[in-house]
């Protein structure tokens, strides 16, 4: 849920809880010189009306703001700092209590509440400790948004790598692997053949050339396939999977729709990344002999990828280090790509193997 959501409901809950004509919660904007509205709950919902923006100073609420403090009043009519004393006469409004929400020595908002009767210091004491809770829940949320651009980032500086690598061991290496072993065989042509000890080092030397130029395209390959930028994830799965059973012998039996069609790079990717680090876990830990790659459209899209293996113990399948117990990195970041992609992954696993599933709805991608 984004924090306005959660911010609303907040204001939703104090609306109900003490019965509070109408709640508002504003945050200071990113330059720190404007209140920007997130949340209205009760007589007034909207969030783009009049006080949608107060600057830092400005009003009860600016005012609250630039001296990190709160501010209530029980006759709001006659004796307060509300500027609108004939709106809130006709509204038949009688109390105001105004908390800044303050982390630290760090002030990220004022919450703002109007009332038809007076509140009493049971009540002030109660909504001053629900302002703080809410303070520290918006820094926390925001922390966590932080951390998560922050592993998106990573990710993709880390695709990036990989690409540019990838790129480079093909062009460049692999170019002049090709180009040695050419000569290698030019050498050879031009060796008479009675010179029959120089002929088989020649010819050992071009055999270790030939495995390089295999080794460097498939490590690019894997860092990389060019297949999937030129003609998408169902032929990069169907490539990757010819070449993953000619390594290890494990089969894999694919049921790609063609209905699937081509998605966004950003989502082609991710699945791919999924589909390679289920089968390198499948080839390593599940001991099965056969996988399955199914993708298809309900819904959303589908992705699955089973093996008959041993199965994961549960904390592996929770995700969660435990005594005795060393996470990998390859299911953290499954799950890190998928939910930055919209999606959801679930590992279901028994005795008798596993399944890594990604579902992502129509239209998912979170920006
Ligand atoms: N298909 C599978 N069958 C059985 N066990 C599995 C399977 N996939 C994962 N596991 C178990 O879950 C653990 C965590 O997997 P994860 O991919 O996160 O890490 P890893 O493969 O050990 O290391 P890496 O960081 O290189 O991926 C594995 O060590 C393994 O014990
Ligand atoms: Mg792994």
């Amino acid at each position: 849920m984004d924090l306005r959501r959660i911010l609303q409901k907040c204001a939703e809950a104090i609306v109900k809880h003490v019965e509070a004509t109408f709640v508002r919660v504003w945050l200071l904007n990113d330059d720190q010189e404007v209140l920007e509205l997130q949340a209205s709950a009760g007589m007034y919902t909207r969030i783009n009306g009049t006080y949608s923006r107060i600057a830092l100073g400005k009003l009860e609420i600016g005012h609250i703001a630039r001296k990190k403090t709160k501010y209530v009043n029980n006759d709001i009519v006659h004796h307060s700092r509300i500027h609108d004393k004939k709106w809130a006469k006709r509204e038949g409004l009688v109390a105001f209590a105004g908390y800044s929400l303050v982390i630290g020595k760090r002030v990220i908002g004022v919450v703002g509440m109007f009332f038809k009767h007076s509140i009493t210091r049971t009540i002030l004491d109660t909504l001053g400790s629900v302002a703080d809770a809410i303070a520290q829940g918006i820094e926390r949320i925001r922390a966590e948004e932080r951390l998560r651009q922050l592993s998106g980032q990573l990710l993709r500086s880390q695709d990036e790598e990989r690409r540019s690598i990838a790129r480079d061991l093909h062009d460049s290496t692999g170019q002049d692997l090709v180009a040695l072993a050419t000569m290698l065989g030019q050498l050879s042509g031009l060796t008479p053949s009675k010179e029959r000890k120089k002929r088989l080092l020649i010819s050992e030397c071009n055999a270790l050339a030939e495995k390089c130029i295999r080794e460097v395209r498939t490590l690019s390959y894997m860092l990389h396939p060019p297949v999937l930028d030129h003609a998408g994830l169902e032929d990069a799965i169907r490539d990757y999977a010819k070449g993953f059973n000619n390594r290890t012998g494990i089969r894999v039996e694919l049921e790609l729709s063609p209905r699937v069609g081509r998605m966004e790079r950003e989502i082609e990717l991710a699945l791919f990344r999924v589909v390679q680090e289920s089968l390198t876990n499948i080839h390593r830990h599940s001991g099965s002999n056969r996988a399955k790659i199914r993708m298809y459209r309900n819904s959303g899209l589908k992705l699955e990828i089973t093996d008959i293996g041993r199965g994961l113990s549960t904390s592996e399948q929770r995700g969660k280090e435990e005594p005795g117990f060393e996470l990998g990195v390859g299911i953290p970041s499954m799950h890190e790509r998928v939910k930055l992609i919209g999606g959801r992954l679930e590992i279901e696993s028994t005795s008798h193997g596993t399944t890594v599933r990604v579902t992502i709805p129509f239209g998912g991608k979170r920006t």
